[in-house]
C-alpha cells in the first residue's frame, strides 16, 4: 500500500516534470539497454541541464539532472579507504561522526604482495564500504609509475614495473565495480613527482610512454573496463594532461575505445577551448571555495561552465563536443547511481578489517634476516623493546587526499602488545618527528636528546630491540604536494640506530614507509623488515609476522637503489628530476627501475621482486612446451618448486625475458610472468605460467605500432629480478 501511495506521489510529480514529452522518466525506464537510455536521457536534457552536468557543484559532486530524477554524482577518495566527509565547498573537514572507515593497506604494500586475488578483495570490500557510503566514484586506484624515490605519493601506486601494475589494477577495479561504484584510475599520465607536479612539462619518448608509463591505464580501460579516469596537473607537449589531445583524444579514447568519463584532477582544467576538444567530460575542484569567491556562484564560472556555454552559442566549439560529454556522464550514471540493480555496501566490517589484515601480511617483505632473528616467538624473549615513532603513529591520518579517518587502527606496538602480552614489550619513541601543516614541517615538541638517551638506556637490558621507524605521512615523507628531501631517514634514525647498535646488538629494524630508503646501517643489523602503511590492521599483520604465525611472502614493487644516484632519473641530473621548474626530461627513457640496474650493472641494494621466507624453496629447471612460437602464440613455461624447510610458506616466481639481439636497445630483462605459489613445509608443486609471445614486443615509436622481432628470447625464471635460479631460450617466428 504504501509503495503505491509512494509510486502515485511521484507519478503525479512526474507527470509535471514531463508534461510536454509524456514520455517514462529516465530513472524508471532500465528495461532497456544503457546506449539506449543514454541517447533517451540526452535527448530529454537542455542545454543549459547539459552543461551543469559536466562540472562541479561542490567539492566532491556534481548535480545530475534534477528535472530529470538524474542523481547528483557523489565522489571521494580513494585509494586506500574511503575518505572522511569534506565540507561543500572547502577542504576542511565536516565533522561528521560515521565516516570512520576501514583502512585497506596502500597501493605499494598490495603491489609487494603479487598477488592478483587479494587484488579483487581489496576492490570488493573498499567497493562496499564506497557504496554503503553512498558514493558513486571512488578516486583510485593509481599506478603512476614508481620513477624515483624522493616522489611523495610513491606510497599510493603499484610499483615500477608495468606488467606488475597491470596485472594488480585489473582486479582490484573489477572488485570495485562489482558494487556499482565506479573506480576511478589515476593520475593520467606522467604525473611521477609532487615537485611542480602543476606545471612541470614532461617530455618522453615514446617507447617510454607506451612501454612503462602507460601500460597499467591501458590494461584497466582494456582488460578492466574501468568507468573513470582522473588527469594529472602536470603537462604533456606542452599542453595540460587534462586536456590533451593526444593522450586523451589519440590514445585514451582513440587507440584504447575508452567509453567512461574523463574527469579532471581537482583543479586541473585551465582552459575552455582545450577542455572542450580534448576529451575532458568532468570538470572537478577549479576554485576550492565555490560559494563566495566571486559574486555570482563560482562553479559557474567554472571552464566548463558558463564560459563553454558562451563559446558553445556563439560557434567557437561545436555543440557535438557537449554531447559526447554528456554521453559519458549519463554512461556512468546509469552504471552507477542509476543502477537500481547495485548491492547496498557494508561499511567498517570486521569482514573488512579481515581483509586489510590477509593482505598486510601478504604484503610485508623480510629483507635481512641473520641466524634466524626472525620469527620471534612468543616464548623466546621477556624483555623486548620496542623503539620508534612508528609503532606507534597513526599513519593512516596525513599523507594528503589520501588521508583517513578510520575506526580502528591497530598499530605496530598495540599488536605485539596482544601477541606477546604487556609484560614482555616495553616502549619508547627514540626519536620524534614533528607534524606537518599546511605544506610546512612543524618540529617536533619532544627534546631529541633525551629521547636517544631514554632508549638508549632501555636498550642496555632488553633481550631484544625492535627498531619501528622508517618515513611517514607529513610534508616531504610520504606526502601528497611534495616530494622527501633526501634519500635517507629523517629525524636522526640513522645515528640512533647505530648508537643502540652499540649498546645491544640484537636489533630488528622495520622501517614503515612507501618508498626506498638509505639503508647505512644495514651490515651492523642481523634483520631487516619492509613494512608499509597497512591501515586497519597494522599492528595484527606486523605481529603475526614478526611471531612467525604468518611466514612472509612480500616482494619489494620497486628496487631500492644503494645511493640515491644509482637510480635511473636521478643519474639523468636536474633536468630529469626534477627539471628545470618548467620542464623535465625523462632521460632514462624506457630503464627504470630494475630495467636501469640490470642493464647498466648498478647492482640495487635490495632488487625488485626481492623477498626472503622463514623457509628456503627450491627451484627446479624451467622448461618450456615447445621451443619455437609463432607471434599470436603462448608461451607456457613450468618449474617445479619445492618448500624445504619446516614451516609452510609463499614463494613468487618471478619469469623475465630478454631478446638475443634487439635491433635497438631493449632493458636487459623485464619481467612478463609471475605466480605466488602456497607449499605447505616439504611440499612441491609444479608452477605452470603462461607468457603470451605478443607481451615481448617492444614499441616501435617510429611505426607506431608494438613489434615482436624473429629473434631467440630467453626466458629467466627466478625469485627476484637479480636472482634468476634458470633460464630457457625460445625461438620466436
Ligand atoms: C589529488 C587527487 C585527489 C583529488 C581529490 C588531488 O589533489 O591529486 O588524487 O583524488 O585531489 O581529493
Amino acid at each position: 500500500m504504501k509503495r503505491i501511495l509512494t509510486y502515485g506521489l511521484f507519478s503525479l510529480f512526474i507527470s509535471f516534470a514531463t508534461a510536454q514529452t509524456k514520455q517514462t522518466p529516465v530513472y524508471l525506464d532500465d528495461s532497456k539497454d544503457i546506449e539506449l537510455r543514454v541517447e533517451d536521457a540526452l535527448k530529454r536534457m537542455t542545454l543549459e541541464e547539459k552543461i551543469a552536468f559536466i562540472h562541479a557543484q561542490s567539492k566532491f559532486s556534481s548535480p545530475g539532472v534534477p528535472r530529470l530524477g538524474i542523481p547528483e554524482l557523489w565522489m571521494s577518495d580513494g585509494p586506500h579507504g574511503v575518505r572522511m566527509e569534506i565540507e561543500w565547498d572547502s577542504w576542511k573537514h565536516a565533522g561528521w561522526t560515521n565516516d570512520s572507515c576501514t583502512a585497506f593497506p596502500a597501493l605499494t604494500a598490495l603491489a609487494a604482495t603479487f598477488n592478483p586475488e587479494l587484488s579483487l578483495l581489496y576492490g570488493q570490500s573498499l567497493g562496499a564500504e564506497a557504496r554503503y557510503r553512498k558514493k558513486d566514484v571512488i578516486l583510485g586506484p593509481g599506478v603512476n609509475i614508481y620513477r624515483m624515490p624522493l616522489n611523495g605519493r610513491n606510497f599510493e601506486y603499484m610499483g615500477e614495473d608495468p606488467f606488475l601494475a597491470s596485472k594488480m589494477v585489473v582486479p582490484y577495479i573489477i572488485g570495485v565495480q562489482e558494487n556499482g561504484v565506479a573506480a576511478c584510475l589515476k593520475h593520467y599520465a606522467l604525473n611521477n613527482q609532487e615537485v611542480w607536479r602543476g606545471h612541470i612539462d614532461v617530455e618522453v619518448s615514446d617507447r617510454a610512454l607506451y612501454e612503462i608509463y602507460l601500460p597499467a591505464f591501458k590494461a584497466g580501460v582494456e582488460k578492466a573496463g574501468v568507468w573513470s579516469i582522473m588527469g594529472s596537473y602536470n603537462k604533456y607537449r606542452g599542453q595540460w594532461c587534462s586536456h590533451n589531445e593526444r593522450l586523451v583524444n589519440d590514445i585514451l579514447k582513440g587507440e584504447w575505445k575508452f567509453d567512461g568519463v574523463f574527469m579532471t584532477d581537482w583543479g586541473s582544467a585551465h582552459d575552455t577551448k582545450e577542455a572542450a576538444l580534448y576529451g575532458l567530460d568532468l570538470e572537478m575542484g577549479s576554485w576550492t571555495n565555490g560559494l563566495n569567491q566571486t559574486k555570482d556562484f563560482a562553479y559557474d564560472n567554472y571552464y566548463m561552465a558558463k564560459p563553454y556555454l558562451t563559446m558553445l552559442r556563439n560557434g567557437e566549439v561545436p555543440m557535438s563536443t557537449l554531447d559526447e560529454k554528456v554521453r559519458r556522464m549519463l554512461r556512468l550514471a546509469f552504471r552507477t547511481n542509476m543502477n537500481r540493480n547495485r548491492p547496498f555496501g557494508s561499511f567498517a566490517t570486521p569482514e573488512h578489517a579481515e581483509a586489510a589484515r590477509l593482505i598486510g601480511e601478504e604484503s610485508i617483505v623480510l629483507m635481512k634476516n641473520t641466524n634466524n632473528f626472525f620469527p620471534i616467538a612468543k616464548d623466546r624473549y621477556n624483555k623486548i623493546l620496542v623503539v620508534g615513532e612508528n609503532a606507534t603513529r597513526p599513519l593512516t591520518i596525513g599523507g594528503g587526499s589520501s588521508e583517513l579517518k578510520v575506526k580502528k587502527e591497530v598499530s605496530p606496538l598495540e599488536g605485539l602488545i596482544d601477541k606477546y602480552g604487556a609484560d614482555k614489550i616495553s616502549y619508547t619513541m627514540g626519536y620524534g618527528s614533528g607534524r606537518s601543516s599546511y605544506g610546512k614541517v612543524i618540529p617536533s615538541p619532544y627534546n631529541a636528546d633525551s629521547l636517544r638517551i631514554k632508549a638508549l638506556e632501555l636498550a642496555k637490558d632488553a633481550d631484544v630491540v625492535l627498531f619501528i621507524g622508517g618515513l611517514n605521512k607529513s610534508h616531504e615523507q610520504d606526502c601528497e604536494a611534495g616530494d622527501r628531501v633526501t634519500y635517507n631517514l629523517d629525524f636522526n634514525q640513522n645515528e640512533l640506530i647505530e648508537e643502540l647498535l652499540k649498546i645491544n646488538k640484537n636489533i630488528g629494524v622495520i622501517l614503515i614507509s612507501g618508498n626506498a630508503v638509505a639503508t647505512s646501517w644495514l651490515n651492523k643489523v642481523p634483520a631487516l623488515i619492509q613494512s608499509w602503511y597497512l591501515g586497519s590492521s597494522a599492528g595484527y599483520a606486523t605481529a603475526n609476522v614478526i611471531s612467525g604465525e604468518v611466514n612472509p611472502s612480500g616482494k619489494l614493487p620497486f628496487s631500492f637503489p644503494k645511493r640515491l644516484e644509482d637510480n635511473g632519473a636521478i643519474a639523468g641530473g636536474s633536468l630529469s628530476y626534477p627539471g628545470d621548474s618548467i620542464r623535465q626530461v625523462y632521460t632514462e627513457d624506457i630503464l627504470v627501475g630494475y630495467r636501469w640496474h640490470d642493464t647498466k650493472k648498478i647492482p640495487a641494494q635490495f632488487a625488485f621482486g626481492y623477498g626472503l621466507s622463514y623457509t628456503t624453496f627450491e627451484f627446479g629447471k624451467a622448461s618450456t612446451d615447445q621451443k619455437e612460437y609463432g607471434k599470436d602464440d603462448t608461451i607456457k613455461i613450468s618449474v617445479s618448486i619445492t618448500n624445504k624447510g619446516s614451516v609452510d610458506g609463499a614463494e613468487v616466481v618471478q619469469i623475465y625475458a630478454s631478446q638475443r639481439k634487439p635491433s635497438l636497445q631493449r632493458p636487459a630483462k623485464e619481467l612478463k610472468g609471475f605466480q605466488k605459489v602456497f607449499l605447505k613445509a616439504g611440499e612441491s608443486k609444479v608452477v605452470e605460467i603462461a607468457i603470451l609471445v605478443k607481451d615481448l614486443a617492444y614499441f616501435d615509436d617510429k611505426a607506431h605500432t608494438w613489434v615482436v622481432e624473429n629473434d631467440k628470447f630467453t626466458l629467466h625464471c627466478g625469485a627476484s629480478s637479480a636472482d634468476i635460479r634458470s633460464s630457457v631460450v625460445v625461438n620466436v617466428k
